[in-house]
């Protein structure tokens, strides 16, 4: 897990840091009564400047209302937040307070298709959020639309598309490069190649992992797949039911798992020879 680091003998001001977190829904039951739903509970995590931590789990574990929560979708019932040093604030945030948090992290979703405006192009829909957070002139703008889609890799003859026209893998570059217009100090990506065909999958992590190594952005990245977070992330949580049941390297975590839980799903990995294990099955040679 990400460790504090030094600099210049001070403590060095963690980029995302996480604690106690619980989230509680209230959830009607059929009869009408209302229960309580412990999504989150006793959450803690920090990433360092620039690192990439994943958060890996079953569905239903928690993962995203986590997520949520970072990017001030969701307030937390319990616990803080404290991006680049400021606590985000819980309940209803002015404006500016809002648009404070929303330079500071960007949220990239498993399907883009939901945030895009299908009546605009992709040159215009990131424009769109270059007026938003910065004062440019219209040269400074196209030109920094430009270098926006060269960095996701999409063509100028792209650019001029509407949502529609484009493949998955490509909408999914439009929805990075208006996360990254906004020049966020952390990303997080909630399950956003999941959907993807395995090969478009591979373009998509490696202009991810390209991204991070030219930008120095951290990376909040979120999978079911530990394959896929493998190749993004160097720290890792195991969140099951709602809580955190393993952390650390993902190298570490990955090649000797302390938690049951964790070498659970690592069993459930497909790879080259690997055979599921069924249980209450005897297995035999
Ligand atoms: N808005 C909501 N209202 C009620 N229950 C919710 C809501 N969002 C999530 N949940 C529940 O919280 C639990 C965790 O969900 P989620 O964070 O989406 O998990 P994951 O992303 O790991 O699949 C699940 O049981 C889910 O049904
Ligand atoms: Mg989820």
């Amino acid at each position: 897990m990400a460790r504090p680091g030094r600099a210049g003998g001070r403590r060095m001001t963690k980029l995302l840091e996480v604690s106690g977190l619980r989230k509680v829904f209230p959830v009607r039951q059929s009869d009408g009564t209302a229960e309580e739903l412990v999504a989150v509970d006793e959450v803690s995590f920090a990433i360092a400047p620039g690192g990439s931590m994943a958060i890996v789990g079953e569905s239903g574990s928690g993962k995203s209302t986590v997520a949520r929560i970072v990017a001030g979708l969701e307030t937390a019932t319990q616990g803080s937040i404290r991006i680049c040093g400021d606590e985000r604030p819980a309940g209803r945030q002015s404006r500016g307070k809002r648009k404070h948090f929303a330079r500071l992290v960007q949220m990239v979703f498993q399907d883009p298709y939901s945030s895009l405006d299908p009546s605009q192009t992709v040159r215009s829909s990131i424009e769109e959020v270059l007026r938003e957070h910065f004062d440019l002139r219209t040269a400074q703008r196209l030109a920094r639309v430009t270098e926006l889609l060269e960095q996701v890799g999409l063509d100028s003859r792209q650019g001029d598309a509407r949502p529609r026209a484009l493949s998955g893998g490509q909408r999914q570059r439009v929805a990075i490069a208006r996360a990254l217009a906004v020049e966020p100090r952390l990303l997080v990506l909630d399950e956003a190649v999941s959907a993807l065909d395995v090969s478009v999958q591979a373009q998509v992590i490696n202009v991810l992992a390209d991204i991070r190594a030219a930008l120095g952005i951290g990376f909040l990245f979120i999978s079911h797949d530990l394959a896929v977070v493998r190749q993004l992330c160097d720290d890792c949580i195991v969140m099951f039911q709602g809580h955190v049941v393993d952390g650390g390297e993902i190298a570490t975590i990955l090649d000797a798992p302390q938690a049951e839980y964790t070498r659970g799903l690592i069993e459930a990995i497909p790879r080259p020879g690997w055979r599921p294990v069924r249980r209450g099955v005897a297995e035999t040679a």
